[in-house]
């Protein structure tokens, strides 16, 4: 945090929210709030809507939603520093001097100082690139197609012959030793002190979803070893946890985002448009990277190398998607190696055209598998048959399992009866799944279980801020632990705490997350829909029901994690005895 919390929450309070958004936007008071034509997405008919009493904005259009910060980020598309210094000065609330500032966070906070010291780093970098020296990067970098707007977006640098100069650069603008180090920029060495790290590369900054510096990627200029040489974890890189482009993929609104395996890669999609790409950071795909994705899309399309590794990757990546609940797709780049090479080969429309015809994952998956079996084998193809029936039983759904059925088995010409015999023969020799029913409608249900567990938590936050007193009464069952997704935990976790001393304000809790999309998933959970119901009893059996699902699943996560997680046992006995409880009583809604 740049300013305190009770300094961001008093000029929280002194900005109404009604006043502030009158400033951008027409707004017509109808009931008890304001509504506009929604500014995050095109429409027609107003269905942005601002609540005075709440102090939050909510489109049930588009599902924006966020208190006056939020706003004002997504408008200006200002940092969260940004937006408390703009509201700060709109209702005369002085904040602390910068000069001040920098200096007590010069020497409290270390993260923001290596955020400084990657920040010049880049500048130095950047500047490195446009100059004399650096026109063997510049000039390598053109080679590579990049126009010079691309090379600006991306902050692309170069890191000189003279490894002292970053170094004597860095001191200069009084960075300590131990803090560029610790940085990662540059390392000590006997003979020639402290030296940069990276040394006659062309550099990738590699920014957070705030558009911050937290490392460096390096390439060398042609042939060479290391290809890449990236900085090393440090307090504010965590390679597990960011996504090289994903500054820019977050807003590109395309309804997807897709998944590459390189930065150049990710620079030649965007400079094509397609500015919805990522790429993981020199490492493999994370779950972590996936739950992040997650937040801006459910549809992930892979374009991983054509090569047996990205084929390999992207079976790992799948597998990871599939895990956080996202469908994942994959893009054929063939006869081209990578997107970059494609892109410059064939061009936009030619991509455009892969992404419409990019293959489910689970025929990604048959199709390599495929590749492995001699087909002309009787016993092979066989053995092929088998681990088809083994991957059917993956899906825990019966109706999706059987939908995949007998669309396998159309493809691959396999008798569908016979395929099933080997589906339900797997499945009760591993208790992996209940064997398969009679086929049923080609429905599929949207909802991943996942996500719906992720709704009765938002459900359970939406109605309890909308009906206080109800928090009394299943405080014995509900605790913040069992909301499992993190953003949630820490909303109900200070939610409860407030609820407990008798005040509670959704629009503050919004802004203990500096990240904009955290702010919005955040206030996502005083905005969800309740069910409308009209007799009392309807009501009192929906709520039972979400409290009873939001336990239940709590109950199963804790109980998965048992053996890895010090707190799971006492979950999972708590659990189970509220489980119990909750079966048999009868919570009132009056
Ligand atoms: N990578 C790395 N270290 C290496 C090689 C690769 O960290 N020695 C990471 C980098 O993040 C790189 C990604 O893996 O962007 C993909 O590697 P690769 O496909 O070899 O590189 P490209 O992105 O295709 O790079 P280029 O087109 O510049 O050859
Ligand atoms: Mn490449």
């Amino acid at each position: 945090m740049y300013y305190p919390e009770e300094l961001v929450e008093e000029v929280r309070a002194k900005n109404d929210i009604v006043e502030v958004i009158s400033g951008y936007l027409k707004l017509q008071k109808k009931g008890g709030n304001h509504w506009a034509c929604c500014p995050f997405h095109n429409e027609k008919t107003p269905s942005f809507s601002v609540s005075g009493s709440r102090q939050m904005f909510h489109c049930f259009g588009c599902g924006v939603s966020g208190n006056v910060y939020t706003f004002i980020m997504k408008y200006e598309n200002y940092s969260f520093p940004e937006a408390v210094k703009v509201l700060a000065d709109r209702a005369g609330v002085q904040l602390p001097e910068t000069e001040y500032n920098e200096e007590t966070r010069r020497r409290e906070n270390r993260r923001a100082r290596l955020l400084e010291v990657n920040k010049e780093a880049a500048k130095f970098f950047y500047y490195q690139l446009r100059s004399p020296r650096g026109r063997i990067g510049y000039e390598y970098l053109g080679k590579r197609q990049l126009s010079d707007e691309t090379m600006h977006k991306f902050g692309l640098g170069y890191a000189g012959k003279n490894g002292a100069e970053l170094v004597q650069y860095l001191r200069s603008k009084g960075f300590e030793d131990e803090l560029i180090k610790e940085a990662g920029l540059a390392s000590y060495s006997e003979k020639r002190g402290l030296v940069s790290q990276f040394w006659n590369r062309v550099m990738f900054p590699i920014q957070d979803s705030n558009h911050r510096v937290i490392g460096f990627g390096g390439r060398v200029m042609g042939e060479g070893e290391p290809k890449y040489l990236n900085s090393p974890e440090t307090p504010v890189f965590d390679k597990r946890r960011n996504l090289y482009g994903l500054n820019f993929a977050r807003t590109a609104r395309s309804g997807n985002i897709i998944l590459c395996e390189g930065y150049m890669d990710v620079i030649a999609m965007h400079q094509a448009g397609f500015t919805q790409a990522v790429a993981s950071l020199g490492t493999a795909f994370t779950p972590e990277q996936a739950n992040l994705l997650r937040r801006y899309t459910d549809n992930v399309l892979l374009a991983y190398d054509s090569d047996g590794a990205g084929v390999k990757a992207a079976l790992r990546g799948i597998g990871i998607l599939r895990e956080a609940g996202l469908t994942g797709k994959v893009i054929n780049m063939r006869p081209y190696k990578d997107p970059d090479e494609f892109m410059k080969a064939l061009g936009k429309e030619a991509f455009e055209e892969r992404i419409a015809q990019a293959e489910n994952s689970f025929f990604f998956e048959v199709r390599v598998l495929e590749s492995q079996f001699d087909m002309n084998d009787p016993e092979a193809k066989t053995r092929f048959h088998r681990e088809i029936a083994r991957k059917l039983c993956e899906f825990t759904e019966d109706v999706e399992r059987d939908n995949y059925l007998q669309a396998v088995a159309d493809k691959y010409l396999i008798g569908i009866g016979n395929l099933r015999k080997l589906v339900v023969s797997y499945a009760s020799q591993t208790g992996l799944a209940r064997p398969l029913e009679r086929p049923r409608s080609g429905v599929q249900q949207r909802n991943k279980p996942e996500e719906n567990a992720r709704k009765s938590q938002r459900l359970l936050i939406t109605w309890v801020t909308d009906e206080p007193s109800l928090y009394e009464k299943i405080k014995k069952y509900i605790s913040a632990e069992d909301f499992t997704e993190e953003l949630y935990r820490k909303v109900a976790k200070r939610l409860f705490q407030e609820l407990e001393q008798g005040d509670y304000n959704p629009a503050g809790i919004i802004s203990m997350f500096e990240d904009e999309e955290e702010q919005r998933e955040a206030a996502a959970l005083f905005h969800t829909s309740l069910p409308e119901l009209t007799t009392g009893q309807e009501r009192e059996k929906a709520f039972h029901d979400i409290v009873l699902a939001v336990k239940k699943n709590s109950y199963e996560y804790y109980t998965a994690k048992l053996g890895t997680d010090v707190n799971a046992l006492n979950q999972v006995i708590e659990g189970k005895k509220a489980l119990e409880e909750l079966a048999r009583t009868h919570i009132s809604l009056d």
